[in-house]
């Protein structure tokens, strides 16, 4: 095992603190990084990049501004700089094609780490399980009301253990470079769907409200969400709603060689976990 380490951007995030701790557990060396980290790493300051890619071999990007201006440019330089470091391999955090301002940035993202010159494996990512437990929709949840303009469609929801452990597996493991990689869970969920489980599952009550996107963003400005990222949001939904990306994939159990997490796991480890405690 070599003793250089891998370096985990967006290390105190859903992902990224999951992909160190499981690489850590494996015995791998890990530089955790993030703008919060010893040695920090910020998007915006390039100044501190040269510090977390001394000696690295290989890098899980995550780029939480990927889908705005500017932030695939930055990915560009920053491989760059990797490859000038000596990197060879980087994993993407990264979204499916669905023609989205989105998955252009990613594609964008993509293009410039193989122009670099790195290995690259992307994870195409589905909704991770998590946002209702740890992100944008935990609120929601403990309000008991997911009010969201995605209608009835559904989405193939995955674990984010299950994107960590496939991520640990492209960074240390050669026969990954050059896939791509569509992470789903094992099956379609509907917001309905996902009120249903967690209410049953977690006896945690959660109506899910379908609204129009209008009201959905009115609603959201007035909760002071920025005007950008609420229609952001809002596309997204309607992206499920239009049933364009409901198809679930092989993709990690093939890689794992064991099924992707289930959502009904997810919710009672969260019930247990105490996340959704807070009172309706
Ligand atoms: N959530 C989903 O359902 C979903 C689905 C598909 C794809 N994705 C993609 O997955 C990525 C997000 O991954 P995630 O959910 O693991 O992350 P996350 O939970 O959103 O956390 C973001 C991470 O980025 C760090 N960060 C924020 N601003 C930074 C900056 N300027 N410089 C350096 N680090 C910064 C944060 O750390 P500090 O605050 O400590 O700096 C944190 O560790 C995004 O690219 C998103 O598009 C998400």
């Amino acid at each position: 095992m070599s003793s250089s380490p891998i370096l985990v951007t967006g290390a105190t995030g859903k992902t990224g603190r999951r992909v160190a701790a499981v690489l850590a557990q494996r015995g791998f060396p890990v530089r955790a990084v993030s703008r919060n980290s010893t040695i920090r790493l910020d998007w915006d300051d390039a100044s501190t990049w040269p510090a977390a890619l001394q000696g690295v071999r290989a890098v899980y990007i995550v780029h939480p501004g990927l889908g705005g201006d500017g932030a695939a440019a930055q990915v560009e330089q920053f491989v760059r700089a990797a490859a000038a470091a000596g990197v060879e391999k980087a994993v993407l955090a990264s979204t499916p094609d669905d023609g989205s301002d989105f998955s252009r940035s990613m594609r964008a993202a993509e293009s410039h780490i193989v122009a670099a010159g790195l290995q690259l494996t992307s994870l195409r990512l589905r909704w991770f399980f998590q946002n209702f437990s740890e992100d944008f929709l935990l609120q929601p949840v403990l309000s008991g009301e997911l009010r969201l303009p995605a209608g009835d469609g559904k989405e193939a929801f995955v674990d984010a253990d299950d994107i960590a452990e496939v991520a640990v597996a492209a960074l240390t493991d050669a026969r990954h470079n050059g896939r791509r990689y569509d992470l789903t869970g094992p099956r379609l969920l509907s917001f309905a769907d996902v009120a249903r489980e967690i209410t049953d599952g977690a006896g945690h009550p959660l109506t899910y409200v379908p609204v129009d996107s209008d009201t959905y963003v009115a609603e959201q400005l007035a909760q002071q969400v920025p005007q950008e990222w609420a229609r952001a949001f809002a596309a997204l939904y309607q992206d499920i709603a239009s049933g364009k990306l409901a198809q679930v994939s092989a993709d990690v159990e093939a890689v794992l060689g064991k099924p992707a997490r289930d959502f009904s796991g997810f919710v009672s480890n969260t019930a247990r976990g105490g996340a959704w405690k807070q009172a309706v």
